[in-house]
């Protein structure tokens, strides 16, 4: 079998040189390799085992599952026979004082006194699930990473997404960066991009962070806010270190509220370097780029999410991935030769910068995909450790200031939350040899045979690598230079990439960027906080300035701190990220039936959204068999229709939950649906976060009363109709349903229609004609 599940056969062509052939997964077509003795040895070894039971393998060493033929033991392994009273002195029917004696008791109580470890300094809330990447396009004209230049590899992975300002216990969808940090197991070593979902940061030099965190996180005199960056000492910082300003732009832009963790983009952020073959050098960002498109909440929608389901964002994760439905990412390299460093206007070390697409395209060669939800929390997600500074033969670092300091900062932070050994913990423990001569140390788990423990010896055991044996080998790079505290000229310029960022975006992001920062500053209320700051964005654009110091009661900016340069450049709106093809899959989409309801709308609706790879939930009025019109309890009994049990009931969840709303007629349904101001809060708190929303037959007047807005319209008759993202049919009939065809622009039956408009991700439009404004929510 070929790594890829298709037979493979090998031959040696001539000592050193192997040939393998296989058939294409995707063409079925045959494929030929030749490799070397190395490379041809680790195909056959990802063949035989495959590459993601390498990982697999190496976990389930160090993993149990309780089950009906396991028994309880001590830590120290002896079965125990109760686990539910502690050992006492009792009189007859009078309970006694407890005996220190209890050895299990004590262990019980101990062991659990002891079950918290510090959470992360930052980044503490997260989530995260295994994988794996594969290499479509070898890089090895900038690389000699067998990771990016073998393509018949596929290597397993851990991906752990968090926000950065929130303690363990905060809300997923609040306002703020989301970490993307990847741990690949490659076969050299394990390799950590330490990721962000903005390409950005907002600070220049590592010496900043501590004081970047500690007026982000809630102030130190009364612990508040939590997990938001809306509060008076993060504005105040932000003011003082105007080298923020990109980064504020993009924590104020959708960005900051993403849909879905599967629905972000992911950058390295820092430059890192590439080295080949030939020993040239080039800087390289890293990108990933999800399938699904990037997508975001609406800021009430986030906002009320973080109430009513703080758990939204890892719920999301596990859901998609449990339905098979596995999110995947197009992994992508910009590279700019060593030569071109100083061809810019940026300098390519510094982090609070990108490099425009239109001037460094981004090259796709691999793809990542999650499709592992992890056994447990907290050894898994919780224990595992990444760090920048872990990279294999081919890639290198390069001298960015703010690279540079996270190499140290990660490596000692686990010491605090994990021990000196952390990184023998499963999670971290790299799925090639760990050989060397540290020792020692609380927890060590690795015994290590042998007289020596130091190199050289007499025995020259475990010498290191050669560069062919697969050793590191540093870039031989040239430095001089004056020792001083400080940055060069470029770093200087803290605004052209701010305004770059605010060119770029659409109408609406613009007015969500707006609407943020005003919601932000509105949150300090001391005055020479908001009013520096308000005149602070006149040096992005005057009228940005002018409209936030509007409504946050700031001096109105006169003039333009800096003349706003005009340019844009792709790939900064998400708009700019639509999915290849336009899709439904994974979107919750809510159907919502109460007695009486239309079982052939209903049905026709499910079937589309399971062949879709959508995940339909029902919504009942109530959590207990809910019959369709023609339906009743005692038909069930007699063999007739059954009725549905829903997933839901309205109280129980929130439209908030979903992408889009569909309720099926039937006069009696409808009946009960309008006299229910739970149902009606539904469909126009969807309506107003820009959703589809859909009804057939009668249920049709309910969405009138609803929104009651003549610019949306309805349908009257027997032809369904798409008006904002609203999609109606009056008079059902199995041909104005229609089939799902594909969502197409020019889609024509009632499932077709909805199916696009969901595919659309939300309705703009409503908010651009000032619609969504109008409906209550
Ligand atoms: C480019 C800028 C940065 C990015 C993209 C970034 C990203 C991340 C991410 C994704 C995590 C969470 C890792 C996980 O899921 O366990 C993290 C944690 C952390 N970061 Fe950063 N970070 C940046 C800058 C910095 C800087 C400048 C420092 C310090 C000088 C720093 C120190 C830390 C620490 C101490 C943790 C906690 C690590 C742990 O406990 O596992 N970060 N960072």
């Amino acid at each position: 079998m070929s790594p890829d599940g298709g037979r493979l056969v090998i031959k040696c062509r001539r000592p050193g040189r192997w040939r393998a052939k296989t058939q294409d997964r995707d063409t079925a077509q045959s494929v030929v390799i030749i490799l070397g003795n190395r490379k041809m040895a680790q195909y056959v070894k990802s063949a035989v085992m495959g590459s993601q039971d390498v990982k697999a393998q190496n976990l389930a060493r160090d993993t149990v599952e309780p089950t009906k033929d396991t028994r309880i033991t001590s830590d120290f392994g002896t079965k125990q026979s109760n686990t539910d009273d502690w050992l006492k002195v009792n009189g007859k029917d009078k309970t006694g004082p407890m005996l220190l004696e209890d050895g299990f008791g004590r262990e019980k109580i101990h062991r659990f006194d002891h079950e918290r470890i510090p959470e992360r300094v930052v980044h503490a809330r997260g989530a995260g699930a295994f994988g794996t990447f594969r290499l479509h396009e070898s890089a090895a004209d900038v690389t000699s990473a067998g990771i990016l230049t073998d393509t018949s590899r596929s290597t397993p992975l851990f991906v752990r997404f968090s926000t950065v300002l929130g303690s363990r216990g905060s809300a997923d969808t609040v306002r703020d960066v989301r970490g993307f940090a990847v741990k690949m197991y490659t076969d050299e070593g394990n390799w950590d991009i330490v990721g962000n979902n903005m390409p950005v940061f907002f600070i220049q030099d590592a010496i900043k962070f501590p004081d970047l965190i500690h007026a982000g996180k809630p102030e130190p005199h009364n612990e508040v806010p939590q997990a938001q960056s809306a509060h008076n000492n993060f504005w105040d910082f932000v003011y003082g270190h105007s080298e923020a300003t990109h980064m504020y732009m993009w924590t104020m832009s959708d960005r900051a509220i993403p849909r879905s963790y599967r629905m972000m983009q992911g950058f390295g952020v820092n430059t890192y370097t590439l080295i080949n073959d030939g020993g040239e050098r080039h800087f390289v960002k890293f990108h990933f780029t999800p399938e699904l498109g990037v997508h975001s909440l609406v800021w009430d929608e986030a906002f009320k999410i973080a109430g009513q389901d703080p758990d939204f964002h890892r719920k999301d994760l596990i859901e998609a991935i449990d339905n098979g439905v596995f999110p995947r990412w197009k992994f992508g390299i910009q590279t700019i030769p060593e030569s071109r460093e100083h061809d810019f206007d940026f300098d390519v070390l510094d982090a609070t910068k990108l490099w425009p697409e239109d001037l460094v395209p981004v090259r796709c060669i691999g793809e990542l995909e999650l499709n592992r939800n992890v056994d447990e929390y907290f050894t898994q997600t919780e224990q595992i450790a990444f760090c920048t500074s872990h990279i294999v033969p081919g890639i290198g670092f390069s001298d960015d200031p703010l690279l540079q300091g996270r190499n140290f900062s990660y490596l000692d932070t686990q010491l605090s939350r994990l021990g000196i050994n952390w990184q023998e913990l499963p999670i971290n423990k790299p799925v090639c040899p760990v050989m060397n001569f540290n020792r020692d140390g609380a927890m060590r788990h690795t015994t290590s045979k042998g007289k020596v423990n130091y190199w050289p010896n007499r025995f020259d055991a475990q010498p290191p690598a050669t560069e062919a044996e697969g050793g590191y080998v540093d870039y031989p790079q040239q430095v001089a230079g004056i020792k001083e505290r400080a940055r060069s000229a470029k770093f200087r310029d803290h605004v052209s990439q701010a305004q770059l960022f605010f060119n770029s975006l659409n109408e609406v992001e613009r007015s969500h960027l707006i609407a943020a920062l005003s919601f932000e500053l509105d949150h300090c209320d001391e005055a020479i906080v908001y009013e520096r700051l308000t005149q602070r964005l006149a040096d992005i654009d005057l009228g940005l300035a002018q409209t936030v110091a509007d409504m946050v009661g700031g001096k109105k900016p006169e003039k333009a701190g800096r003349q706003n340069h005009g340019r844009k450049a792709k790939g900064l709106s998400q708009a700019d990220f639509a999915p290849e093809k336009p899709t439904i899959a994974s979107r919750r989409i809510a159907i919502i039936i109460a007695d009486g309801y239309d079982g052939g709308a209903f049905k026709a609706m499910l079937s589309a959204l399971e062949a879709a790879k959508a995940t339909p939930v029902i919504i009942g009025t109530r959590r207990s068999l809910i019959f369709a019109a023609g339906e009743d309890a005692s038909s069930s009994s007699s063999g007739g229709m059954t009725g549905v049990t829903p997933d839901h009931h309205l109280e129980g969840q929130r439209s908030t939950m979903f992408d889009a709303l569909f309720i099926p007629g039937g006069s009696k349904s409808t009946e009960t649906l309008l006299k229910s101001g739970r149902a009606m809060h539904w469909v126009r708190e969807a309506f107003g976060h820009l959703k589809t929303v859909a009804a057939t037959g009668e249920a049709v007047a309910l969405l009138e009363k609803a929104f009651q807005l003549p610019g949306v319209t309805i349908s009257s008759g027997a032809e369904a109709v798409e008006s904002y993202g609203v999609v109606t049919l009056k008079d059902v009939k199995p041909e104005g349903l229609g089939e799902v065809v594909g969502a197409a622009k020019n889609a024509k039956g009632f499932l077709d229609k909805f199916v696009t408009s969901v595919a659309q991700h939300r309705c703009f439009q409503r908010e651009l004609d000032g619609l969504s404004t109008q409906v209550a929510y």
